[in-house]
Formats: C-alpha cells, structure tokens, sequence
C-alpha cells in the first residue's frame, strides 16, 4: 500500500460513525487534499463542545456556516451569536464560483447551493426579534454575578427580591429593582428594618451605582417583557430543517457587560428550560458565539466560575456550545479542556508568544504519525483546519488536516432590502416586539407611598392599607435558583470528577 492509500484507510476508520454525521471536508496529506477521504463528525457528540480558532481571515466563520448549514439540514437549531454582522448571508444561496466547485471536487462531494430558514434577533435597538428577560427571572444570584457585588451587597440584593417576593411586586425592568432599593433605605426604611433587618445606604448606593453603569451598557432595553421563551430557540420549518437563530450584535462589541448578561441568561434559562437528555443519539440545540474572546475578557472571577459551571452542566440537556475566537488561549483552561470539537485554522508565527501559542496549541491535539501539528498549523491554507472530533464512543478521532466544505449559502452579508424581508416575514418578531410596561414594582410603590403621604397629610385617619395583588409572583426560578446554588454546583463538580475517567 502507498502512503497516500494507508493514510485513506487511516482516516476512513477513524471517521466511521454508525449514527448519523456531518461532512466537514476531506483530510489533507503533505498539503494534498485525498478525495474522498472525508472527515465526518457523529451528531452524537455534537453536544460536548467545541471551539473553533484561527488568525483573522483564515475561515474561522465560513467553517462556523458550514456547520451550521449541516446542522439544519439535519433537523438541528443553531443559534447564532453574530458580532461582526456577518452571517445574515445563510438566508439566501451560494451564486457560486468556480473555485468553490474545484474545492468540492478535490473534496469528493457535490457542491448544492441553497438557502436556509433563518431567524434574526436582536438585544439592542437593531431590528429583530427582541430578545428580554424580567429581572425576575434573572434571580438575585446572576444579579449579584453580573453587577460583581461583595457577599453584603449580593445579601441585600437577595433581600429586595424576597421583599418583593413576600410583597408581590413584580420586578420586570431595572427602574423596578432600582426604585424598591431606595424605598428599602427612604420612605419603607421602617418597614424594612421590621422584616428584614437594616439596609445600610452606603451599600444600597454602591449597588445602584452599578445597576446604573449596566444600564449605561444598553442593559436597561434587555430587562422588561416580554420576556424570551428559549423553546422558540429550537423551532424546525415546514421541511423539517432547524432553524438558524442569528442573535446581531454587531453593535455590543463596546458592551461586554451586556453580553455576558445576555449570555449567563440564556445558558441558564435554558439549563433550567431543557430536559435531561439521557444518551441521546442528536443534540436539541448548538450555539455558536463568534469572537468568544469579547465574553472573556472582562468577566470577573464569579462569573468566569458561573460559565464553566454552566458548559460542564448544560452538556446532558443536549446542547453543544462552540467557541470561535483566534487564539484557543482566549478560553479558559476549565472550559477548554471541555472541548470534544476542535477545528484549528492557521495561526501565525510572527512573535515569540505567537510562537509559544502554536506550541502549547500542537500539544493539545493528539499526536499523528502523518503530521508535524506545529508545521501544519503555520502552512493551512484559507479554509483548510486541523480537526480532532470525538467519536461515537467519545474517544478522540485521528488528528485530520482538513479541506473544508464550502457555505452552501451566500458568504456575504444580506442586503438591507433582503434582511427587511427577513424580519418582516417573522412570526416571532409579531409575539415579541410589542414593549409592555405593565404596573410592576415601580408603579406600585410610587402608588404606597403617594398613599402613604396622603394618609399622614390626613393626620391618621386610617393608616395606608397594605396593597395585595394576585400578579405573577416573582419567584426566581427554582431551578436556576438550585443551578447557581454553590452546594449544587460543588456537588455536581463532584460527581462530574468522577464521571471523566
Ligand atoms: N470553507 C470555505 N470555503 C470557501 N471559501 C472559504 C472557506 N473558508 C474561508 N473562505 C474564504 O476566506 C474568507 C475569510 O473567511 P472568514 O471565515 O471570514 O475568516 P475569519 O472568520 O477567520 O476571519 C472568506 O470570505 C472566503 O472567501
Ligand atoms: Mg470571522
């Protein structure tokens, strides 16, 4: 046998499913592509994870819209985190080329142009399907993450949603959780003092302080109603193809708060929203998150913990998160040691850190008789990737240079005109975009105090009635409430410890 017919055998026993797969491409030997010898990945392990990364312009997002393509075609929702806007192009065909065709050729795969069903949401002011959650929801816990509070002020921030709880007042958007902390040390500092102990102001202040830079990031248009099913996340069109969720966030870049809110949200929301999967041959749900480094940058030590937590526990209810980014050592270690899925475009070697950066990078993919992982890593063309998969018995694939499929679906960005037909042509964006400011705690406590004033100007005739309501309670979510508890989270670290050989 050649080399060149060993190394095909070597890859199509590796790449051998029993279940269903996606085709990413075919595996390259000394900078050859060998047709035919095609590096598939079982949709059973599409839930453990994964990462895509590479210098800017080497394919990082084209291979992003490859996978995802295949997914929906198999009946599979992405959701999509777009911050550079530029994945709106899956709702319309590839027009082709001639160089795509030769790629598919020497890949050994029919090259099919075609479109996707696609979804377009928004956090900010961008047109889209408003994606909100109450504060409520959001649960004193994440809160506290989020605003990176001391264990006094996350006590007082627990203290005003069980107040509220107690008190039936919904807390549905900043201005409510801003305005019961200043009731809490102002006009209902008695009736506080009574039930819950003192509130000290300068801690009150401290927490408002942060609510208000939050705010600032654009955090006050994502708390309110109508808040968000993540059920929608997982709909399938009348072909039976998942839907592809782009969540646009071309314009958060300068607003990591309001990302990794939005994000803790999500993951959790989902968490508590998704049943456990048991071994299931399929994932429900994969998520992308372009440009990943944005989330973890400039998340403090809490909430870095919170998302590694959340990536280890979301994995059984059958979704797969995968990072895109340049550097894999822009993801933390916990969370990339994770990682079933790597797909390594081309790095650079210009510096002695970029060079320290591809060493530490070939030392983590399983070694091959065929390659020399730091030489390959510097001599990838556009489009082609080093890629190391699980399969179906979650053991590592052999390691395959890979010439990667190109999008069935355009690479360039929607027109205006076409993105207008997109959003208007959605049934979502009619069931979410309708703001709704229903009385909730802002009102209601502007309405006890006004009372409370008319009563005293009335010198006592009758002392201000407590207000009842049948509103929605606003509990927290149990389960999220269980999820962020620190006796779950060690408890399943623990458990998990022992599951991972
Ligand atoms: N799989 C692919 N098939 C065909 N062309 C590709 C592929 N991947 C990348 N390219 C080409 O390379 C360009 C840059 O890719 P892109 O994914 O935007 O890079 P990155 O996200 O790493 O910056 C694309 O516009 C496209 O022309
Ligand atoms: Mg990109």
């Amino acid at each position: 046998m050649s080399s060149k017919e060993e190394f095909f055998a070597h890859i199509e026993k590796g790449y051998t499913t029993k279940g269903d797969f996606i085709t990413m491409g075919a595996a390259m030997l000394n900078g050859e592509t060998v047709t035919g010898a095609h590096v598939k990945v079982p949709l059973k392990t599409l839930n453990r994870h994964g990462l895509i990364a590479g210098a800017t312009g080497t394919g990082k997002t084209k291979t992003l819209q490859v996978i995802a393509e295949n997914l929906s075609d198999k009946g599979i929702p992405v959701l999509l985190m777009d911050l550079k806007g530029d994945l709106s192009g899956i709702a319309q065909p590839s027009p082709g080329h001639p160089k795509i065709d030769e790629r598919h050729e020497k890949i050994g795969l029919p090259f099919e142009a075609k479109s996707f069903p696609v979804e377009i949401l928004s956090l900010s002011e961008q047109d889209g399907v408003k994606l909100r959650a109450t504060v409520s929801e959001f649960g004193p816990v994440l809160l506290s993450r989020i605003l990176d509070l001391t264990v006094t002020q996350e006590g007082i921030v627990a203290v005003v949603f069980k107040y509220c709880d107690d008190n039936k007042l919904p807390l549905l958007d900043l201005k409510d959780f801003k305005k019961v902390l200043q009731y809490a040390t102002g006009e209902g500092k008695k009736e506080f003092q009574e039930s819950y102990g003192r509130i000290s102001t300068s801690s009150t202040g401290t927490i408002l302080r942060k609510i208000i830079e939050l705010e600032q990031q654009g955090a006050d248009l994502f708390f309110g109603e109508k808040s968000f099913e993540v059920d929608d996340l997982t709909r399938i069109d009348e072909n039976g193809r998942g839907y592809i969720n782009i969540i646009r966030l071309t314009d958060i870049q300068d607003r990591p708060k309001l990302f990794s809110t939005f994000m803790l949200s999500l993951l959790a929301e989902i968490y508590s929203t998704f049943p456990e999967q048991g071994d299931s041959d399929r994932p429900e749900l994969i998520l992308f998150i372009d440009e990943a480094h944005l989330i973890f940058k400039e998340a403090s030590k809490a909430l870095l913990n919170q998302i590694e937590s959340i990536v280890k526990l979301i994995r059984s209810k059958g979704i797969g998160l995968y990072f895109v980014t340049q550097n894999p050592t822009d993801v933390p270690d916990d969370v990339l040691a994770q990682l079933g899925l790597k797909v390594q475009h081309a790095l650079r070697a210009f510096t002695a850190k970029d060079r320290k950066a591809i060493k530490l990078t070939a030392e983590n993919y399983p070694e091959s008789e065929y390659y020399d992982t730091k030489e390959v890593l510097t001599s990838l063309g556009i489009g082609e990737a080093l890629i190391s998969a699980l399969d179906e018995k979650g053991r590592p694939t052999p390691l395959a240079a890979t010439m990667l499929r190109a999008p069935m679906s355009r690479m360039d960005v929607l027109t205006d005109g076409e993105l207008k037909d997109v959003i208007s042509s959605s049934k979502m964006v009619k069931k979410y975009n309708e703001t709704i400011d229903r009385e909730s705690a802002y009102e209601i406590l502007n309405e006890k105090i006004e009372k409370a004033e008319q009563v005293a100007e009335k010198e006592k005739n009758k002392p201000a009635a407590r207000k009842t309501s049948t509103r929605r309670s606003t509990r927290m979510n149990p389960v999220v409430k269980v999820l962020t508890s620190a006796t779950f989270i060690r408890g399943v670290l623990g458990v998990l410890k022992k599951v991972i050989r």
